[in-house]
């Protein structure tokens, strides 16, 4: 209840999935996919991640919506509200995660700001691939320009946030999502088509298994969380407001697919064109930043084509940024009564704060241990905080909420689900197990 007005509701169940969608779908398939994919060794990570999304991943989304919408409320106010102790840590760590996630977040949403106007206002004629990167390289050290677009990319979260469920996030997710995919097909085609494209199809098609560390491990199954938004509690608070009709199996696949969909495309852009213009697929976060103004360059009309491109990137990176600043908004207006209004302009300020040393450790002077400050945020977040959320939230539904989980995914019996007894099995034992191996197996700074 938001000061004893009625909780707000998606408008429909299309309006779930889009936003859940949204939030799924963002850097973490454009930007992140195909840079840890190209760190990690190309084809085996590929089907690595493809196996922990559709196992681990969809079992934990389900179980996460089943929490939210049993109990509407935020993720710390759910744990509670359903059972207490020491679960509601659970919803607390996913909290602290939001912070973490959206302040790195901002930056590299803010450098889609960069691109969208270089690339209308012809800046940014990337001929050749070293152009791209020197291009890249002196915008990012840059850090000035990079914490103000840093800024304007916050501002532009707040204010989404701001309005509300229904009239801010599922309005905008409708309309664009399905533009950005369209787009990506485009690309594709000039990728798969540039000359010595094939090379970059093998790397992400060949597996060669021997590739598989637990580093490896870990990285796919930390991108399998924050790719699908999963482990810090945005699928309990999107899952709040569904309505208690729709099928939550169903719609959870939906979002799994889409998510994955639109990632395996962004690594059919990158991969050729990397090889293709002689790119390092192991650069790191700046891999599709230098790659795709190269594709582009090859286009005719590519500077409109960039500006577009980089334009829906923008959005696929505000509806999941909403989300993230959603997961800590909620609980101050749930828990504490905050206004709406006062939840998001203070958090968005606190989390831009907290941005601004990921933004600066991109000239490479603010390291922790040898990684740049940015990498690290991501590591404790993405490869430590997530998976261990997803951990709980799988031990939590398997043993201890079992019963009352399982009438909520049946939505009381009404709509059978044919895989209840193995998604039971997968959170009891198959998902601790597996991501609790891969956590200590894998972890490595
Ligand atoms: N999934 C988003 C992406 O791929 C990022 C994101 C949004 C996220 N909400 C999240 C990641 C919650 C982890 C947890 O870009």
């Amino acid at each position: 209840m938001t000061n004893g007005v009625e909780r707000e509701q998606w408008g429909s169940k299309l309006g779930f999935i889009l936003a859940a969608a949204g939030s799924a779908v963002g850097l973490g398939n454009i930007w992140r996919f195909p840079y840890i994919t190209g760190q990690m060794g190309g084809a085996a990570f590929v089907i690595l991640y493809l196996i922990l999304v559709f196992v681990i991943g969809y079992a934990v989304m389900m179980a996460e919506i089943s929490i939210g919408r049993k109990a509407e409320l935020n993720a710390v106010g759910s744990f509670r509200k359903v059972k207490g102790g020491p679960w509601v840590l659970v919803g607390w760590m996913g909290v602290a995660a939001g912070f973490i996630i959206l302040s790195f977040y901002a930056v590299i949403g803010g450098w889609t700001f960069k691109y969208i106007f270089a690339s209308f206002t012809g800046l940014m004629q990337a001929g050749a691939a070293g152009e791209a990167g020197d291009y890249f390289g002196g915008f990012i050290t840059n850090t000035t320009q990079v914490v103000a677009l840093q800024a304007l990319f916050m501002v532009t979260v707040v204010w989404v946030v701001y309005k509300g469920i229904g009239e801010g996030i599922e309005k905008y997710c409708k309309i664009l999502m399905p533009a950005l995919f369209i787009l990506l097909l485009v690309l594709i085609v000039r990728s798969v088509t540039l000359e010595g494209a094939e090379a970059g199809l093998a790397f992400y098609m060949q597996p060669d298994f021997s590739k598989l560390t637990g580093e490896v491990f870990l990285a796919a199954l930390g991108q399998a969380f924050f790719s699908l938004s999963l482990g810090m509690g945005c699928m309990i608070t999107y899952g709040s407001y569904l309505s208690k009709d729709t099928s939550i199996p169903g719609a959870a696949a939906q979002v799994c697919v889409l998510d994955t969909l639109v990632a395996i495309l962004a690594g059919f852009v990158i991969f050729p064109a990397v090889f293709a213009f002689g790119l390092e697929p192991a650069s790191g976060p700046g891999l599709t930043f230098v790659t795709l103004p190269s594709v582009f360059s090859q286009m005719p009309g590519g500077s409109f084509w960039s500006g577009l491109f980089f334009l829906l990137l923008f959005v696929a990176a505000l509806t999941s940024a909403i989300s993230l600043l959603e997961v800590v908004s909620a609980y101050f207006i749930d828990e504490l009564k905050w206004s709406r209004h006062k939840a998001a302009v203070t958090m968005g300020a606190i989390i831009f704060v907290l941005g601004i040393p990921s933004a600066y450790s991109l000239t490479g002077n603010l390291n922790i241990a040898g990684k740049g400050f940015l990498d690290a945020a991501d590591f404790v977040a993405s490869n430590v905080l997530l998976p261990l959320g997803g951990l709980f939230i799988a031990l939590f539904v398997g043993w201890i909420w079992t019963e009352e989980a399982r009438k909520e995914i049946t939505n009381q019996g009404e709509k059978p689900f044919g895989l209840i007894v193995p998604w039971v099995w997968i959170c009891r034992i198959v998902a601790p197990l597996a991501i609790g191996y891969i956590f200590f197996s894998g972890l490595k700074w």
